[in-house]
């Protein structure tokens, strides 16, 4: 009977909150994440998320990019909240914005977290396991963590479709955006370059650059009108994988890798590509119109210094708006408030 009253509660709750865009506590500060937050109340909690992520890493390597694309949407939406998780009764949540395509991967958020739970009950946030998962996922192909992800965020309440609009940019941006956009979330320059990095793994689909590809000014119309930025051999093998544009121009179905040739392997190709006019969005090349970015880039070629400077960018990009302390929730699912 009050077991019945309560799961109505918490049903109505639930709505309201999903209702209630916008009313978030987000701190502003990172205070309260640290290295090895769960060493005391739940030791094994990332050796756990880690055997759990690796296992199915194993069989589907694609999942590497999935959870680090998932990680950055999550954290620019409100915040490093886990928000993305949530699903919504009335399909108005994050996952359910445009810029979701291709999202993925929430099963086996799902699946660490039901081990978290068996093992230390309520102790370790859903926020968590998905820094814990981009970082897992893309260490699998090195057999060891490459970087550190401090812990201690805490799971968000509201999700909502037009905040992942208003928040995730837009691959046709242009660099003044980009700029303005990361720094809106606290992140610099160098942040934009190095995360964008990111795009060594994983990809995209061809409506977001196909008009690039063709027709791109408008006024010849013929397969050679291609946006200037692409170099020419690249524009024709990516034409070759896009169906033509003229006739199908929203051609959402067929994807390309973003890293043609290791698009599975987390390395600095991505700047290798982009400095030989090989970004695949607007929001690639347009790394190359500024001149800081390009320096940027420039020293990127070397992996050395890539690996160092993206430890540090996303460590910074894991600390946008966090709930820390007692703010927010530890969810008992990660795709429902409590
Ligand atoms: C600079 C602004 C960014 C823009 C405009 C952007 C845009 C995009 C777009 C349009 C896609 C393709 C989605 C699809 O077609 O399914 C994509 C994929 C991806 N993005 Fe970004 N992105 C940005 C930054 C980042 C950052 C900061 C990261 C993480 C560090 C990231 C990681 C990824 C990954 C891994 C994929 C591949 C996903 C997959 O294979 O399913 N992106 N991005
Ligand atoms: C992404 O959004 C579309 C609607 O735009 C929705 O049909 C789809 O289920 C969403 N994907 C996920 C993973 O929720
Ligand atoms: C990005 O920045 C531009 C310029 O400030 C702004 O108009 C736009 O709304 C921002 N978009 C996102 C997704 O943050
Ligand atoms: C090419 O672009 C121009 C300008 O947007 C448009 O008028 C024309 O219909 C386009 N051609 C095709 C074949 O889509
Ligand atoms: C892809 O495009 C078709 C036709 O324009 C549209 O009906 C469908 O909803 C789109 N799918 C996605 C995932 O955007």
């Amino acid at each position: 009977m009050a077991k019945g009253f309560m799961g109505m509660m918490s049903l109505v709750l639930a709505l309201v909150v999903f209702s209630a865009v916008g009313v978030g506590t987000a701190s502003a500060q990172a205070a309260g994440l640290k290295k090895e937050f769960y060493k005391k109340s739940c030791p094994q909690a990332e050796d756990i998320a880690r055997k759990v992520a690796w296992g199915r890493v194993a069989g589907n390597r694609e999942l590497a990019a999935k959870f680090l694309r998932m990680f950055f949407h999550d954290c620019f939406v409100r915040g490093c909240d886990a928000s993305v998780l949530l699903d919504s009764p009335t399909n108005t949540a994050e996952k359910n914005a445009a810029p979701n395509l291709s999202l993925a991967g929430f099963d086996v958020i799902d699946e660490v977290k039901a081990a978290l739970e068996q093992a230390c009950p309520g102790v370790v946030s859903c926020a968590d396991i998905v820094a814990l998962a981009a970082r897992d996922s893309v260490s699998f192909q090195y057999k060891k963590n490459l970087w550190e992800v401090e812990t201690g965020r805490r799971d968000g309440t509201v999700s909502s479709d037009q905040m992942a609009l208003d928040n995730i940019p837009a691959p046709t941006s242009t660099f003044d955006i980009l700029l303005s956009n990361f720094s809106s979330k606290g992140l610099g320059l160098q942040d934009l370059v190095v995360l964008s990095g990111g795009h060594t793994i994983g990809v995209g689909h061809c409506n977001l650059f196909s008009s690039r590809l063709f027709n791109f000014t408008g006024k010849k119309n013929n397969p050679s009108d291609v946006d200037p930025a692409l170099n020419p051999p690249y524009a024709k093998f990516l034409q070759g994988q896009c169906r033509r544009n003229l006739q199908d121009p929203n051609d959402n179905t067929t994807v390309v890798p973003m890293d043609p040739g290791s698009s599975l392997s987390f390395d600095n190709h991505y700047f290798v590509n982009l400095k030989a006019h090989q970004g695949i969005f607007t929001s690639d090349a347009t790394l190359l119109t500024n001149g800081r970015a390009a320096n940027i880039v420039d020293k990127l070629q070397d992996p050395g210094v890539f690996f160092d400077a993206f430890k540090n960018s996303i460590k910074r990009m894991g600390q946008i708006d966090v709930l820390t302390g007692t703010n927010g929730q530890i969810r008992k699912k990660c795709n429902v408030v409590n």
